[in-house]
């Protein structure tokens, strides 16, 4: 059983009853996708690479805040997002229909056109944001395509163990371009080890809403 609740900063995430795990972190949703995805995500590879057009991965598409996001940072910016995102669970229309991420009638309907968007090819969601939305695990995924970015954004190891495995990290690094970067709310010590022997540069920074850590994978 799925239900909505309410962060500390106002904005939803959903509870997960089965594995007793929520989407997002408690203090706050919104804020936890911007910080760890959008500003150390997105901006930090953007202000490594001039670049007007960039493909992302996400790993966990879960209610679309990410992806609802990004989309909107890149119609802001003018530039153009090719984004994947992996999802075998993916959550009923009931639920997604009363997530309060927007604040405009054109925001709700955004968020609407992802989760409504067609699965296992690209759509065209706004004219700087084409989206295709795969039902495939991580362990199972497999791509011809590079990415610049990744979003981490899988249930803890604690919960998930098997998809913060080391083999599905030498595949994320397998499916970045030089000068890619994989991005996590995650800091478990575990993680940053096998983050390290699949290959990346292991940068640890300053967490979401109070939390000490994040981790962010460089590929150098
Ligand atoms: C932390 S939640 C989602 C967060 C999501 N990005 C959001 O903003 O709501 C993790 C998501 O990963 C999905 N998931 C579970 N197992 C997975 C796997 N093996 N590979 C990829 N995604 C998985 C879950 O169904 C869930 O939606």
């Amino acid at each position: 059983m799925i239900k909505i609740i309410t962060t500390e900063d106002g904005s939803h995430s959903l509870y997960d009853e089965e594995l007793n795990e929520t989407y997002h972190s408690t203090r706050g949703a919104r804020g936890e996708s911007m910080h760890v995805f959008i500003r150390e995500g997105l901006e930090y590879w953007l202000s490594k690479n001039q670049r007007e057009e960039v493909c992302i991965l996400e790993i966990g598409l879960g209610t679309g805040l990410n992806a609802f996001l990004t989309a909107q940072f890149a119609e802001s910016r003018k530039m153009k997002v090719h984004f994947t995102s992996l999802e075998p669970f993916p959550i009923e229309s009931q639920v997604y229909e009363n997530l309060n991420f927007h604040t405009s009638t054109y925001e709700k309907e955004l968020l609407q056109e992802i989760h409504k968007s067609e699965w296992e090819m690209e759509q065209v969601v706004t004219p700087f944001f084409k989206l295709k939305k795969t039902k495939t695990k991580l362990e199972d995924f497999s791509s011809d395509a590079r990415f610049n970015i990744i979003y981490f954004d899988a249930f803890a190891p604690s919960k998930q163990p098997e998809v913060w495995s080391l083999e599905n990290l030498e595949k994320c690094f397998s499916l970045l371009e030089s000068g890619g970067a994989l991005t996590t709310y995650c800091a478990q010590g575990q993680f940053k080890r096998n983050l390290a022997e699949a290959g990346f540069e292991v940068e640890t920074l300053q967490g979401a809403m109070g939390k000490k850590e994040m981790v962010r994978g460089v590929i150098k």
